[in-house]
């Protein structure tokens, strides 16, 4: 199979094949024709930001500062200078020194500060959904935006909830929070509230349905997939955690690689203008993702506000100095094809989201350098010459975020299955251990670039959403802290051993790795296509072999996502299974607690775990069609994970949202409430109409051309960096055909240029209608930690989901996780505390796409609000129609 990986190499990775990108047009190659049913219907012009109150003074600042700017300085913030040119971190804008607008610094990823050092490599996003602790991932966010604050990234490139996981082999799903649109909206909108409340920007991506990394991008044979996704399944699923993220406030937006519906994500009107500026009423901004950008002016129409890194991917490297934006941007908008209120409103909206950050006020520059860890190193690194200077200051932002780190890792582990009550282990049983993945890596904890390696302990998948770790605390090592007897065999292929006594009790540790499609390893192109959802390195086998040998055999798993267990779990001697994700640098001590007992487990499973992947819907495998536009279409609607098996029958080995505690936990007293007590409308109330926006009333004349000159002094230039300036010439002549208006580009079917003033229905600022997000009904159930024994005390958690009333006319899933809640403290036996769920309107309501709106089908009717501690397991049922609420009943699935 023929794959292209680029992305953003970190390095020089990805050379060659950005060469072979400068010889071909994506424009011209072949695609099939997109199926009946999925459009990306044509959306113009693009939406003015700055219609929302709280977003009001900052576009006052805004404006006044756009206001004064030349048609070049406006350019020069809409785009980066470049791959590897001037600036430190992954992604740098252009500045307008002359007004103090600085460069911005774009870093990732979701789990830490990517390609530096003295920064804590917290556990990964599917680690963190498995918390299904609201608290404590807001904490975890709370941490990343200080240390990216201290390290003078202006951004953190995530949260990710998209791939939101439905492809359980899709390579990225472990940088979002699990295979369901609430988990991850809700975990997505906790982090964004942590990172942005320290000044940061959080970026949310990949928009949308970037749901593999096989044909992600487009290259000169061919051009990226297409995800075709239907009107309904794009609201109820895959944008919901995005209306959840724009509500929250996130500043900024990123484009995926793919199509969306035949139409490239990056220069997509219809999901940039219509979906999530109209309709979602985003107020911030949106750029690509790396090199993604595959035109100038139709992106600029579409919607498109930043351009990153800068360059084409046709010339990104050799670094030629080519970009859709930049100096051509310029060009466009002195010619008249992008308007100067769309270039107004692009760098409005940019300015405007600093301001809204308050990194107008002491915002530290860039104290790293993403492309190496010397202390001096070419400040330019992608120019042919290049002075040198002092670019990494390894300033330590740690603080002492381990502690939030460890305490995400742990809350995540996830008991599996704990026959008779195995563990909690005694530290003076002798422990025999097994397999490489419970040791660092013995070559170094970073010896391969961006994780592209599964050697020794993965604490997490491979590209851009890795970080460095600072030190990693192994489990080996922990075990052999804490335990009296250990002896590890650092192999995946079981060793022969000495004929155990009785007692003894086996630790095999097992993995598998998935990432992103920049690297190859061990012939997964980033998705798991080549070890399918199987352990790698004979995982499987190690553990057969253990329990055959051992009669106590306790399975601990590092994984980014589901792994068929048959081989092994109902074998006698595998007594436990934990999950433990993957942990970051905690992953030690946050497991080896559980182990012994000192805390109690309290993580549930993210995504499901089935019998076979045969289980799940062919078309949630991964789809290639080599020399044509591949289409992975989403034809099983909104039927993904849990979903989808329980419309089926088919039950799970395990389902999502399953995890044992060594306490046990009852959920008693149950009531729901409706907030406030009138019974629902079917539709909502009316949107509020749209205010008018401040970027009206920027002058849209045609800028003359004097302002494009490049300086006649002060400027350096150097060769292949990206500049908004043009040569006196070309902008000149640029500026006869704007102010003729004789050559007239050739604008999209539906395209104007005047702002609609027909909104959508289901529209209205941050995120949508606000009445969406009115309360419905309100649950509380008192849970109680009934052991009577010396059993550690236990966290426990509430999964509320919801059931449509019978006899609608929509057709919906038998359950829909709706909220979730942890309690603050870990109960002990007998011990009670109350959790509260909260369903909103939007919670009982489906998209209507002849109404284009939230329809709740049956106001009156019967909705049951399940809850329990996991999709499979929910005994208690609360209904909106009686207000009343049953206990010890069958579950519904
Ligand atoms: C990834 C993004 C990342 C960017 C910058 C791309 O390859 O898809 O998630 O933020 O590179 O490194």
């Amino acid at each position: 199979m023929v794959v292209f990986a680029m992305g953003c190499p970190s390095g020089l990775r990805g050379l060659s094949l950005a060469l072979l990108a400068s010889t071909a047009s994506a424009a011209v190659i072949p695609r099939d024709p997109i199926p009946d049913g999925f459009v990306a219907p044509p959306y113009y012009p693009s939406p003015y930001g700055g219609w929302a109150d709280d977003w009001a003074e900052s576009y006052s600042k805004a404006t006044k500062l756009v206001s004064q700017m030349t048609v070049a300085e406006k350019v020069n913030i809409t785009a980066g200078t470049g791959l590897f040119m001037v600036g430190r971190c992954v992604g740098n804008t252009g500045s307008v020194p002359r007004l103090g607008f600085p460069q911005l610094c774009l870093q990732d990823g979701p789990l830490g500060i990517r390609s530096t050092d003295n920064n804590t490599a917290f556990p990964a996003g599917i680690t963190t959904g498995a918390t299904f602790n609201k608290e404590l991932i807001y904490q975890r966010g709370v941490a990343l935006g200080e240390e990216f604050r201290g390290k003078g990234a202006n951004f953190y490139l995530g949260p990710s909830v998209g791939a939101l996981g439905r492809k359980p082999r899709g390579g990225r799903n472990w940088e979002g929070f699990g295979s369901d649109p609430v988990l991850q909206a809700i975990a997505g909108a906790e982090t964004i509230k942590g990172v942005q409340e320290q000044g940061v920007i959080a970026t949310l991506k990949h928009l949308i349905g970037n749901e593999q990394e096989l044909y992600r991008m487009y290259n000169p044979f061919q051009r990226a997939y297409s995800a075709n996704i239907d009107d309904r399944t794009m609201h109820e699923v895959y944008l919901w955690p995005f209306a959840e993220g724009v509500r929250a406030g996130a500043g900024s937006i990123m484009s995926a690689y793919n199509d969306v519906n035949g139409s490239a994500a990056s220069q997509n009107s219809y999901l940039l203008n219509g979906l999530l500026k109209d309709e979602l009423g985003f107020q911030g901004f949106v750029m690509t993702d790396w090199l993604s950008q595959i035109s100038g002016v139709a992106a600029a129409l579409a919607g498109l506000d930043m351009s990153m890194p800068g360059d084409t991917i046709g010339n990104a490297i050799p670094l030629t100095g080519h970009s859709h934006w930049m100096y051509e941007l310029t060009r466009s908008v002195l010619n008249g094809s992008v308007p100067v209120d769309r270039l107004n409103d692009m760098a409005t909206r940019i300015v405007a989201t600093w301001y809204q950050f308050g990194q107008d006020k002491d915002f530290p520059p860039p104290n790293f350098s993403t492309n190496t860890a010397d202390r001096e190193g070419p400040l330019y690194p992608g120019a042919l010459f290049s002075p040198s200077g002092v670019v990494n200051e390894y300033v330590n932002v740690q603080g002492d975020h381990k502690v939030v780190a460890k305490q995400v890792a742990q809350e995540a582990i996830t008991l599996l299955k704990n026959d008779g009550g195995f563990l909690p282990l005694s530290t003076s049983t002798p422990l025999f251990v097994f397999g490489t993945d419970a040791q660092a890596d013995p070559r170094g904890i970073n010896s391969c670039v961006d994780k592209s390696c599964n050697r020794g302990l993965l604490g997490m998948g491979w590209g851009s959403g890795s970080a460095n770790y600072p030190y990693l605390d192994d489990p080996i090592s922990s075990l052999r802290r804490k335990a009296a007897n250990v002896t590890y065999y650092a192999t995946n292929s079981f060793p022969s051993v000495q004929t155990p006594g009785g007692g003894d009790t086996a630790i095999v540790f097992i993995s598998s790795d998935g990432g992103e499609n920049t690297y190859t390893v061990e012939g997964n192109h980033g998705d798991r296509d080549a070890s399918g959802l199987v352990a790698w390195y004979n995982g499987d086998e190690l553990v057969q072999k253990a329990a055959a040998k051992y009669s106590n055999v306790v399975v601990v798993v590092h994984t980014v996502g589901p792994i068929v267990v048959e081989p092994w779990i109902d074998l006698p001697s595998v007594k436990a299974v934990l999950v433990a994700h993957l942990p970051g640098q905690e992953a030690g001590d946050s497991l080896t607690e559980l182990l012994f007992g000192e805390a109690s487990p309290s993580g549930h499973l993210p995504y499901t775990i089935p019998v076979s992947e045969k289980d799940f819907p062919d078309s949630v495998g991964l789809v290639a069609t080599p020399l044509s536009q591949t289409q992975d279409t989403y034809s099983e609607g909104i039927y993904i994970d849990y979903r989808y098996l329980n419309k089926h029958g088919i039950k799970p080995r395990f389902a999502f949202g399953h995890g044992l505690s060594y306490a046990s936990f009852t959920f008693s007293n149950a009531t729901i409430k409706r907030v406030p007590n009138a019974p629902l409308s079917e539709e909502p109330p009316a949107r509020p109409p749209k205010l008018a926006s401040p970027i009206a009333g920027l002058d849209v004349s045609l800028p003359d051309a004097t302002e494009a000159y490049y300086p006649e002094s002060g400027l350096d230039r150097i060769w292949r960096y990206l500049y908004p300036w043009l040569d006196k010439g070309d902008a000149d002549k640029a500026y006869t055909i704007g102010v003729e208006g004789r050559e007239k580009y050739p604008y999209p079917e539906g395209y104007s240029p005047e702002q609609r003033t027909e909104v959508p229905v289901a529209g209205g600022t941050n995120g949508g209608n606000p009445a969406l997000w009115d309360a419905a009904y309100e649950v509380t159930v008192t849970v109680t930690n009934t052991n009577t024994g010396k059993a550690p005390a236990g966290k426990a958690v509430a999964q509320a989901y919801v059931q449509f009333p019978a006899g609608i006319a929509w057709d919906t899933p038998p359950v829909q996780l709706r909220d979730f809640a942890k309690t603050g403290k870990a109960l002990g036996g007998g011990e009670s505390a109350q959790l509260r769920l909260s369903l909103t309107r939007r919670d009982v309501s489906v998209w209507d796409v002849v109404r284009q709106n939230w329809i709740v089908p049956n106001p009156r009717g019967r909705y049951a609000i399940w809850v329990g501690d996991a999709s499979d397991n929910l005994r208690v049922a609360c209904y909106t129609d009686t207000l009343t609420c049953e206990e010890g009943l069958e579950p519904p699935v």
